[in-house]
């Protein structure tokens, strides 16, 4: 799905652009998220586990744009990838009314209100969809994440005890989280 270009401006006054991920800029996509990866432990992946190359990544971008059922939204500031974001509309019979995010942003630029943007083109891309329940999951301590998703009207419904282990051998818990569009079921 493609995303019409849209410009915000940012808590301290500069402009960003929203738009859909570009092929032509898969090299900077790829750096964006080994360095997203690098700056917390929050994201699903270490950064060397993003061994992918540019083609890869360009069949991504692709595979994004095209997909009748995933809308990627990239935020862009000086033609520079600040953030990403992504939903997923479930196509299966028994699931097409649940759909997924996810989200990261580089550290530079938290606390701007990038995600809170994306989040408003998230929730009414679900609206014009006609989804019924938006999901996401989180990492336990961050509370970031979880301040701007319950701000959004996400409600956490069930939890994954030591979802992360991470390298220092550090147990985390995931939270998954939905929205309801519909009275709630
Ligand atoms: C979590 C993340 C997506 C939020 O995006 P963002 O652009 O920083 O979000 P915004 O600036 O729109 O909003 C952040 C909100 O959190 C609040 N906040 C900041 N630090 C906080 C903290 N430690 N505890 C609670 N709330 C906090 C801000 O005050 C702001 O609230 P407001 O909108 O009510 O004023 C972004 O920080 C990020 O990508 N982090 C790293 C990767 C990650 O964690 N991804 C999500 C995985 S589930």
């Amino acid at each position: 799905m493609i995303f019409e270009d849209k410009q915000i401006t940012l808590k301290d006054g500069r402009t960003a652009v929203l738009k859909s991920p570009c092929v032509e800029d898969a090299e900077k996509l790829l750096n964006y998220i080994k360095k997203a990866s690098s700056e917390t432990d929050f994201l699903l992946r270490y950064p060397e586990e993003w061994n992918i190359t540019v083609e890869q990544e360009e069949a991504w971008v692709n595979r994004i744009r095209s997909s009748p059922d995933t809308l990627g939204i990239t935020c862009y500031i000086n033609s520079e990838v600040a953030g990403n974001c992504e939903i997923s509309f479930k196509s299966g019979m028994k699931t097409s009314h649940r759909a997924n995010i996810g989200i990261a942003i580089l550290k530079d630029y938290w606390n701007l209100g990038i995600g809170s943007a994306m989040f408003e083109e998230l929730v009414a891309a679900a609206q014009n969809r006609g989804t019924e329940i938006m999901e996401l999951d989180f990492v336990e301590g961050n509370d970031r994440a979880r301040h701007l998703y319950e701000k959004f009207g996400f409600r956490v419904v069930c939890k994954k005890p030591n979802a992360f282990k991470l390298r220092d051998g550090t147990y985390l818990s995931e939270f998954h989280m939905q929205k309801y569009l519909i009275r709630r079921l």
